[in-house]
């Protein structure tokens, strides 16, 4: 029992330190202007354990988790600095009734921007506002609900054409709203839900608000909120984007975070010197509602784990802080088809690099989107 404690121990204090070795090493060799401490701190952890575990016990396991958490807690890159002046910016950033959406609406509230929470319930969103503007007092910045629902692409446009109307500039869209679905489901579009939440709606999106975003002074910003587990894919799977044949809740998130980066890097080029850049943003692992898709068993399951949760994920705030960054750091204002993660430049999965599947991606997704143009409504 005492010699599985002290594996288990070493393991879990193991954890930081393969993670930041990983990040580290590879992307000392490719971004070496970027110094930190963190492989340090890691590094003294593991040592630490080991010594500390070789007697193994309960209270050494606790150490270790406890020793692990606080390692993880290092990795926690912020908070961004909240003095950038946004008076006067418009800002949408879609799925902000909560989460890290809501978190990064609120930083963009704080430093003036006029913000638009795109969400596609009401009652949700008006909460959230409630709750920004309460932790806002400065007072500065203003945040306003309009109806999107990204699974609708009639929705989508109807959000466009309301915001048009508007007659307001845009300077910062947060491409941020997302799902992970145990389940398949179908959209009223006929769409696997996964894959046109995530990523067609906001391709849409995208498309009908370049307009606003390129006549908007002094240059724009799109920021997709994506994920590390873009890497779980090997290739693209055209032949099955709907999971029509094989279905699965991770290889679903995966496949849709995956064409989200490989539109990132082909819009970018489309954008090429008219003033809007475009990024992509891994956020961490956060506590958010993004499990609520999840399989029941697994959310009763998450629900008795909730201490370890808050060791391990990051709280909603600290999951913001990259996609803040990026909407408003001027060390980010000319740099474009870049993938980030703890305000940092870092490394993608080859693949989102392939030019061939971002030109063929983008081409199969204007079908469908153009197709949705003349379905009745
Ligand atoms: N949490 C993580 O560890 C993590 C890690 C990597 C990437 N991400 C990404 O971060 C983004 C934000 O997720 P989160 O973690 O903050 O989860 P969350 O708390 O569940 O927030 C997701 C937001 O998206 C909205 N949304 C979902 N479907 C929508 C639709 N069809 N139309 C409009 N809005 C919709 C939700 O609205 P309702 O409130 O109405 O449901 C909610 O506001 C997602 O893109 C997610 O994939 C999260």
């Amino acid at each position: 029992m005492d010699a599985a404690l002290t594996y288990v121990s070493i393991a879990l204090s193991a954890y930081p330190l393969v993670i930041c070795a990983m990040r580290y090493t590879i992307n000392e060799m490719c971004y070496s202007k970027h110094e930190s401490p963190l492989p340090y701190v890691a590094s003294a952890n593991g040592l630490l354990a080991y010594v500390t575990f070789r007697g193994g016990s309960l209270t050494t396991l606790a150490l270790g988790m406890l020793l692990t958490a606080i390692t993880y807690r290092f990795q926690v890159i912020g908070p961004v600095p909240e003095d950038e002046d946004m008076t006067g910016k418009v800002c949408i950033v879609t799925g902000s009734s909560s989460g890290i959406g809501q978190s990064t609406a609120e930083a963009l509230v704080r430093m003036g921007a006029h913000v638009i929470l795109a969400c596609r319930s009401e009652k949700k969103a008006l909460q959230a506002r409630s709750e920004i503007l309460a932790r806002c007092p400065n007072g500065k910045g203003k945040a306003e609900f309009m109806p999107l629902d990204l699974a609708s692409f009639a929705s989508v446009r109807a959000f466009a054409r309301a915001f048009e109307a508007l007659g307001l500039p845009l300077h910062v869209l947060v491409n941020n709203a997302g799902v992970m679905q145990h389940e398949r489901l179908l959209t009223a579009d006929g769409y696997e839900m996964t894959l046109q939440a995530n990523y067609l709606g906001h391709f849409l999106l995208t498309q009908l608000l370049l307009p606003a975003l390129k006549r908007t002074n002094g240059g724009a910003r799109i920021v997709n909120i994506s994920s590390s587990m873009h890497w779980g894919e090997r290739r693209f799977n055209f032949e099955d984007m709907q999971g029509e044949r094989r279905y699965s809740m991770f290889g679903a998130y995966e496949q849709s975070k995956l064409a989200q980066l490989l539109s990132t890097m082909e819009l970018d080029r489309r954008l090429s010197g008219q003033g809007v850049t475009v990024n992509a943003v891994h956020p961490g692992t956060v506590i958010t509602n993004v499990t609520s898709g999840f399989h029941p068993l697994v959310r009763i399951g998450e629900r008795f784990t909730t201490p370890l949760q808050y060791a391990f994920r990051k709280p909603r705030d600290a999951g913001a802080y990259t996609a803040v960054y990026c909407a408003v750091s001027p060390e980010v204002q000319s740099m474009s088809g870049k993938y980030f993660w703890h305000c940092r430049e870092e490394m993608r999965s080859p693949l989102v690099d392939d030019r061939e599947t971002q030109r063929k991606l983008w081409e199969v997704t204007e079908q469908i989107v153009a197709k949705s143009a003349s379905a009745p409504r």
